[in-house]
């Protein structure tokens, strides 16, 4: 088998897709049909379709050189796979076609991507990483530029690593294209790691010849070693900066996976490629985000989809030879407000809900079970803190398994636990929330192995992968002290 080939691998993935253990498969996120995914790439509404390209290893549920995969969608729920756009097939990526991002220009779609190369033996060290251009009439189709790279080694300059620079994201303001690339730069702060993360940007008229401008930002010293995949936009008005860092040390409740994910609000000067910030959050407080990009679509909506899962965290779905790993998160919409983003789900969900449940008013003392269950559904409620403790709702429950979320008034904590989830990793993560009006709401979307939960309409949300038994499908909600359910709304989804 020639293993880098196009035509192979979408024949490959046609003749083993049905090889696929269905068990835990999701039924409203996107995953790839066969084999391993990671970050989205190039996300784009092209000809107003909703186009998501992906980090793709379609021969094992593993690492392996990067492919990317292409699906497409009219509403950003219900995705239809495309044949492979990109293989590692040329000397410019031969090691792996790495993240980047999509634009369109009179009306083609052009890809710009990492070419991933290694240079010794030693994998983890001995690469380098140029920067390459692909072409679409049809936005299915690519064929990769007769002269890339379009930025080669030699055109990275003293200031940042020469080999860590990847993941571009292409902008147009005012008639020019900037690139930015997540990258590393030596550090003069940090006394623990030799190097900081940064962003690198560059700039074209023509998308093929790029000049350096600047490094655009990089970390204060505790902001991880390199930088992933960044992404630049204006909201109400203000410009914003993600990035996701790799190895960020934990700073009190946040920042406890393997990499992270930051926003950073700031003043870009986009002449100089300077943006300049003086606070940063995490995205998203859970286990299992990470690699977000967004897009500006047609109703003027900034959305956001991450790879819903996380470096260096153990997938069951490999171990068990199920044939597939990875998936996203449901695209989220993101808005600014009071000097912060928040995220909502998106809206074109409700179309798929269906028997609605609820209840309302009830006073909660103890745990109670609810004579409804699931896999996948979404549920909405609000409790209104009395005099309680603790209080919150469990997750597919079963004889041995819950998954817990809770939140204690004493500390101010709002708990994401996985430790009885079933066979994934385990593990709880915190964070802070301060109630107002003594009401807290919680729009919750479980997916067969997937809960995302977005706290007080998008203030905070937690993602995380959990991996309980089919059987483990009822749920319950508890009070420590006493709790008033104000409404319980529950709808299966799919
Ligand atoms: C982020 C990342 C990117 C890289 C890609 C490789 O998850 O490490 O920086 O381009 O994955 O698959």
């Amino acid at each position: 088998m020639v293993i880098n080939d196009l035509c192979e691998s979408n024949k490959f993935i046609q003749t083993n897709k049905f090889k696929i253990n269905k068990e835990y498969r999701l039924n409203y996120h996107l995953m790839g049909e066969f084999g391993w995914i990671n970050d989205p790439n190039g996300f784009i509404q092209f000809n107003g379709s909703y186009h998501v390209f992906y980090q793709h290893y379609p021969y094992k549920a593993i690492w392996g050189p990067m492919h990317w995969g292409h699906a497409v969608s009219e509403d950003l729920i219900k995705w239809r796979h495309l044949p492979i756009a990109l293989t590692p097939d040329r000397e410019f990526d031969k090691d792996g076609c790495f993240s980047g991002s999509a634009i369109e220009v009179d009306g083609r779609l052009k890809l710009i991507y990492t070419g991933h190369i290694y240079t010794d033996g030693n994998k983890n060290t001995g690469y380098r990483q140029v920067q390459c251009l692909a072409n679409s009439e049809d936005g299915i189709n690519f064929s990769k530029f007769s002269l890339n790279p379009i930025i080669d080694t030699d055109e990275i300059p003293q200031a940042i690593s020469k080999s860590d620079l990847r993941d571009p994201k292409v902008l147009k303001i005012n008639e020019i294209y900037y690139m930015i690339l997540g990258t590393t730069v030596d550090n003069k702060k940090n006394v623990d790691l030799s190097k900081n993360g940064a962003v690198a940007i560059y700039k074209s008229l023509d998308l093929i010849h790029w000049d350096f401008i600047n490094v655009l930002a990089s970390s204060d010293g505790n902001m991880g070693i390199c930088w992933e995949c960044p992404d630049l936009f204006t909201l109400g008005g203000k410009e914003v900066l993600i990035v996701s860092p790799q190895y960020m040390k934990p700073q009190g409740n946040d920042y406890h996976n393997l990499h992270s994910t930051i926003y950073m609000i700031g003043d870009l000067q986009i002449n100089e490629g300077a943006f300049k910030f003086d606070e940063y959050y995490p995205i998203d407080y859970g286990f299992d985000f990470y690699a977000p990009q967004t897009i500006i679509d047609d109703k003027g909506r900034r959305i956001l989809i991450a790879w819903m899962d996380m470096w260096g965290s153990k997938m069951p779905t490999q171990d068990r030879g199920d044939n597939w790993a990875g998936a996203m998160t449901l695209p989220r919409e993101i808005i600014f407000y009071e000097d912060r983003l928040i995220f909502k789900p998106i809206q074109e969900i409700i179309k798929y809900r269906k028997n609605e449940y609820k209840i309302e008013d009830v006073l909660l003392i103890g745990e109670k079970l609810l004579d409804i269950t699931g896999e996948s559904y979404e549920i909405i409620v609000i409790f209104e803190a009395k005099n309680f403790s603790e209080f919150g709702i469990k997750l597919r429950v079963g004889e041995k398994e819950e998954t817990v979320l809770s939140y204690n008034a004493m500390s101010k904590i709002f708990s994401f636990n996985r430790d009885k989830s079933g066979i994934g990793p385990k593990g709880i993560r915190n964070t802070e929330l301060v109630l107002k009006d003594n009401a807290l709401k919680l729009q919750i979307f479980v997916d067969k192995c997937s809960v995302e939960v977005f706290i007080n309409d998008g203030e905070k949300t937690m993602t995380a992968r959990i991996y309980p038994s089919a059987f483990s499908n009822k749920i319950k909600i508890f009070s420590k002290g006493e709790c008033n359910i104000v409404t319980f709304h529950k709808w299966d989804i799919g």
